[in-house]
Order: structure tokens, then sequence, then C-alpha cells
């Protein structure tokens, strides 16, 4: 990556580059996910976590009174894993399945050729675009989607605000803080972000799209499913990483090579999807949303007649979903709807 004509350019700026430029871009040119790969999600550590999701997806369109249309939309589908194992859940449930269509929202083109390969003999259509979606009710799946988005940053020294940007110096990338006008960006988005903070992490690129789906379900019903890194308290952290090859690494070092990747503040989207007229429908960590489901008791009956050292995998790899050391208490789950759904499921 090259930083032109010796401006500084903005955090988000050099994230989207490093992970999304055409032809360098960690997601455009990598599989990242698995043993080979920088970090696995949860789709790919176990078939349960796909099958609660798509039990939960059945549930939600049964209590929207079983609409004969649904629309399942997976933001950021990875290697498909997720959208695969749902659709096979889906045949067991045909009513819903005469009734759903699905869409995969999809920017790097390597990984929509693995998705199109893993999901060849399923209907899938593919979108570069939420305004693609022209009626509902929606559901739309956001698995790590959100915390891959390029963020902004702020810092407060002495009472005044600096957004973090990065200069290149004699060739080397380096962070430095340029003064800005914070007020100016919250009127703009018509959300307070700097009372009592002391750092802000922003993704202006989060905010388009929960505004966007917020249009959609508001329009035609349904809701946002968002299971993500993230934490529930109101003070905002410098959650910025990069990850290579399973381990923290420079946000500057193997650029192109390594994730570069944040934490959700969910009490900001839960500001923000109030301004954007949703409801909060559900809000809690990848643990209790599992469990509650019944992750435990399918686990029991696929275990049930298997070797030991099969069941044993199914524990271990169930335990990485649930522990609250691991994803079960370091992911949370929050459900955006319109105002008048009731649906807890899971929460
Ligand atoms: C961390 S991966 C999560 C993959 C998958 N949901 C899973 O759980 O395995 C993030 C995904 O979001 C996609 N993505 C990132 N930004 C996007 C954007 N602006 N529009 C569409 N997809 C995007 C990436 O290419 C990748 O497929």
């Amino acid at each position: 990556m090259k930083i032109n004509n010796k401006k500084n350019i903005s955090l988000d700026k050099f994230i989207h580059n490093s992970l999304y430029a055409e032809k360098t871009g960690y997601y455009m040119t990598n599989n990242p996910f698995g043993k080979e790969g920088d970090f696995i999600t949860a789709p790919n550590i176990s078939i349960l976590f796909s099958e609660m999701i798509a039990i939960w997806c059945v549930a939600f369109w049964e209590n929207l009174g079983c609409p004969k249309k649904i629309n399942i939309i997976e933001l950021g589908a990875g290697n498909g894993e997720l959208m695969l194992q749902m659709i096979k859940v889906f045949e067991k449930f045909k009513k819903f399945k005469i009734s759903s269509n699905y869409y995969i929202l999809e920017k790097s083109n390597f990984l929509k050729k693995i998705q199109k390969k893993k999901l060849i003999s399923e209907k899938i259509n593919w979108i570069d675009s939420i305004n693609e979606i022209k009626n509902g009710p929606n559901i739309f799946l956001a698995n790590e989607f959100f915390d891959a988005l390029p963020i902004k940053q702020f810092i407060k020294k002495k009472n005044k605000w600096f957004e973090k940007k990065i200069k290149e110096e004699n060739g080397k990338f380096k962070l430095t803080d340029s003064i800005t006008n914070i007020k100016s960006l919250e009127k703009k988005i018509g959300i307070n972000l700097s009372n009592n903070q002391k750092i802000i992490e922003f993704s202006p690129l989060a905010f388009k799209f929960l505004n966007i789906i917020s249009k959609k379900i508001n329009r035609f019903e349904g809701g946002l499913l968002i299971i993500d890194y993230g934490y529930f308290e109101k003070k905002m952290r410098n959650s910025l990483q990069s990850v290579y090859k399973h381990s923290f690494n420079n946000i500057f070092d193997n650029l192109g090579k390594s994730d570069i990747t944040y934490s959700l503040n969910f009490f900001l989207i839960k500001k923000i999807a109030k301004k954007l007229k949703l409801n909060v429908a559900g809000l809690t960590d990848q643990r209790s949303f599992l469990t509650n489901l019944g992750i435990l008791d399918r686990a029991e009956i696929i275990s049930n007649n298997l070797k030991f050292t099969k069941k044993a995998d199914i524990y271990y790899r169930l335990k990485r979903l649930i522990d609250k050391d691991l994803m079960g208490g370091l992911f949370k789950v929050m459900f955006l709807t319109k105002k008048n759904i009731k649906f807890k499921m899971g929460f």
C-alpha cells in the first residue's frame, strides 16, 4: 500500500485498503478461515451453531405468522458454511423451505467464488447492495460481519478531539493525531458519540449498513441478528487488532495478509438502533443465546451412540462456542426488529 502525495489518510481508509483493495486486500485474495487461515468462525467450528441459527430463523418466521415469502439475507458469508448448513436444516421444515429465498451480500469476489462452489446446488441470489432487496419480510444475519468493517478512531487530549490518521515516513507507516471537529460528525449522524468518552471507535460503513437495513425492516418487517465480538459497557475502548496466522500482529505488518478487526460497542449500536427507530428485541452473550436455543440437547442427541473420540470432538467444539472465557462470553448477540415485534427466543 502507498500513501500518495504525502497526505495522511484516515484509519478507516487504511483498513479498507488493507482488507478490501481489489488486487491486494486481505479478504480479496485469501481464504482466512480455519486451521490454515488466520481465524475460525463459529459455523466452521461446529455445524451445531448453524443448526441453532436455522431453527431460530424458522421460529421467527412462525412468530411473524408464517408469511408466504421470507428472505434470508446473509451479510458477508465467508466460505459459505453457515448458509450451507442452514439450508440443510430448512429442508426439514417444508413450509418454511418453500417460502424462503436466500441472499448473500458479499464484497470479495475471491470468497464469492468459494461460496458459489460450496452452494452450487442451492438457489442463492448474490447481491452487491442491500438496495437490491425489494420486498420482505427479511431476516438479516450478520455473523462476524460488522467487526470486518473499517473503523475510525478518535482520541481526546486536553479536552480536544483528534482523529487517528496514518502517515508514511521514510517508507514506514505511523499513526498520527489530527485535530478534528467531533461535533460536526455527531451532527451529521444525529448521535452523540463523545459524551464521557476518552476514545471513540466508529464505523461510518457500519452506520450506513444499519441505516439501510433499518429502512428495509421498518418497511417490510423482519429483523437483523448480529453476532459479533463485542462488549456492553458504555465506555469505549481501543479494541483495534490485527491477526496474522492466529496470533496478534502490529497493524502495519503483513498488510494484505493479516486481518484487521475490532470489538463492537453494543451500547453504541443500541443508541444507533434507537435513532433509526428499531427495537432492541434481544441482547445477550453467545453462550446464553445458544444454550437457550437448546445446543446442549442437540449435542447430546447427535453424539448418542458415537465412539468416544467422535463424542469428545463434538463437545470440544461445543466448548469453544459456549465457554464464558471463549466465544461464549466474548461474542454477543443482538436482535433488532421493527417496534411491534415481540420475539424473545434465545434471549
Ligand atoms: C469475518 S468474515 C465472516 C464470515 C462468515 N459470516 C462466517 O461467520 O464465517 C467477514 C465477511 O464479510 C465480508 N465483507 C466485509 N465487508 C463487506 C461489505 N462491505 N459488503 C459485503 N461483504 C463484506 C467479507 O468478505 C467476509 O466474507
